[in-house]
């Protein structure tokens, strides 16, 4: 349980929360807050120390570089070397907003924010809570996902409690999160631009504003098959404690769902709303969950469902893959990892 929590409406912010949770990042403490993503866990960017702390707290491997959230563009620029025409565009029409860009890095970021590398990840986030915060504290804010490394991001104050211990010294609590799952990022630095990972704004909404291709990530795994997995790009990650599987179609789900029920495990079943489910499994052994049809509603509330199911305590979570739509990317992203074997 975080030391201080501090309750605060997710608009109209309390002034004083604000100053208590700036006051706390000023002496290098630990502040959780929303974000319209996922909750993050912050410490002052510029504080090798402060920054440190949020790996212990995480149990975060080292070499994993972490995001630096800042007031605005202009305060992004001051912690890159470069600023290219391609980061102008992107943060004018997309930041405030759930967008991250890796940018070659400035002198005075620490080591410990880049994990070591040459580059930096920076965004503008817009929920109030989190730009009010940046704005009284004054300070670029260095901030994970507020959970525990590889497991399920926290989308309310209630996963964050769940999640981390007196090491984070205020949670800043204003429910659950607009979007459900974490920002897009945009590795600047090559060309083709390239998505390290997914996120609620899409490739072609960054394509329109550029007018220019903008490409996955997977693409280079397959070119250098033998290279490291970039930062992030563990396979089991964004996962639920419960063993969670994937399955093409409602009627495959449904049956492997019976099959896990009839062996004696108490399963979870995610189906889509709109599909029609005949004969649904064992009913007393199944725990059943309509979700949205729409990827942006689907994102939303896909980690809250999937911590549901954790806290129910089930044998198995069966997931009923969404369509291959391009809307669908994130969600496939997030589904895929979370079904991922531990150390691949
Ligand atoms: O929506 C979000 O992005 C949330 C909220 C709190 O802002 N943050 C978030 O942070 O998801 P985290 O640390 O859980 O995930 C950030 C990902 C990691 O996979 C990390 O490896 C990658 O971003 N990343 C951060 N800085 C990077 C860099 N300089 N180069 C490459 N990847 C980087
Ligand atoms: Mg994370």
């Amino acid at each position: 349980m975080p030391r201080e929590i501090l309750a605060v409406a997710p608009t109209n912010v309390d002034p004083t929360a604000l100053a208590r949770a700036a006051d706390v990042l000023q002496r290098g403490g630990l502040v959780a807050f929303p974000t319209e993503t996922v909750y993050g866990l912050g410490a002052h960017a510029l504080n090798p120390q402060a920054v440190q702390r949020i790996f212990e707290a995480k149990a975060r491997p080292p070499r994993n570089p972490v995001i630096v959230h800042v007031r605005d563009a202009a305060a992004a620029r001051e912690l890159v070397s470069e600023w290219p025409a391609v980061a102008e565009q992107l943060s004018r029409r997309f930041w405030p907003g759930p967008l991250t860009l890796i940018l070659p890095r400035a002198k005075s970021v620490p080591d410990i924010v880049t994990g070591g590398g040459p580059n930096v990840g920076v965004r503008v986030p817009a929920h109030p809570v989190a730009l009010g915060l940046l704005r009284v504290a004054d300070l670029p804010i260095a901030a994970p996902s507020a959970n525990p490394s590889t497991r399920l991001s926290a989308t309310s104050g209630r996963h964050v409690r769940k999640y981390l211990d007196a090491q984070v010294d205020l949670l800043l609590d204003a429910g659950p999160t607009p979007g459900g799952i974490e920002s897009t990022i945009v590795d600047c630095t090559r060309r083709p631009l390239r998505i390290l990972r997914p996120g609620l704004i899409s490739a072609a909404q960054l394509e329109a504003t550029l007018g220019e291709p903008v490409v996955p990530e997977e693409f280079r795994a397959v070119e250098a098959s033998a290279a490291l997995p970039a930062p992030g790009q563990m396979a089991r990650h964004y996962a639920p404690i419960t063993p969670l599987e994937l399955q093409a179609g409602p009627q495959a789900a449904v049956a492997r769902a019976a099959q896990v029920a009839l062996a004696g495990l108490r399963v979870g079943l995610l189906l889509l709303r709109d599909d029609p489910v005949h004969s649904p499994p064992e009913v007393t052994a199944t725990v059943l969950r309509a979700m949205p049809p729409d990827a942006t509603e689907y994102a939303r509330v896909l980690y809250a469902t999937l911590h549901d199911m954790d806290e129910i305590g089930l044998g198995l979570i069966v997931v009923e893959l969404p369509p291959a739509a391009a809307e669908w990317a994130a969600v496939h992203d997030r589904l895929r990892r979370a079904a991922a074997p531990l150390g691949e």
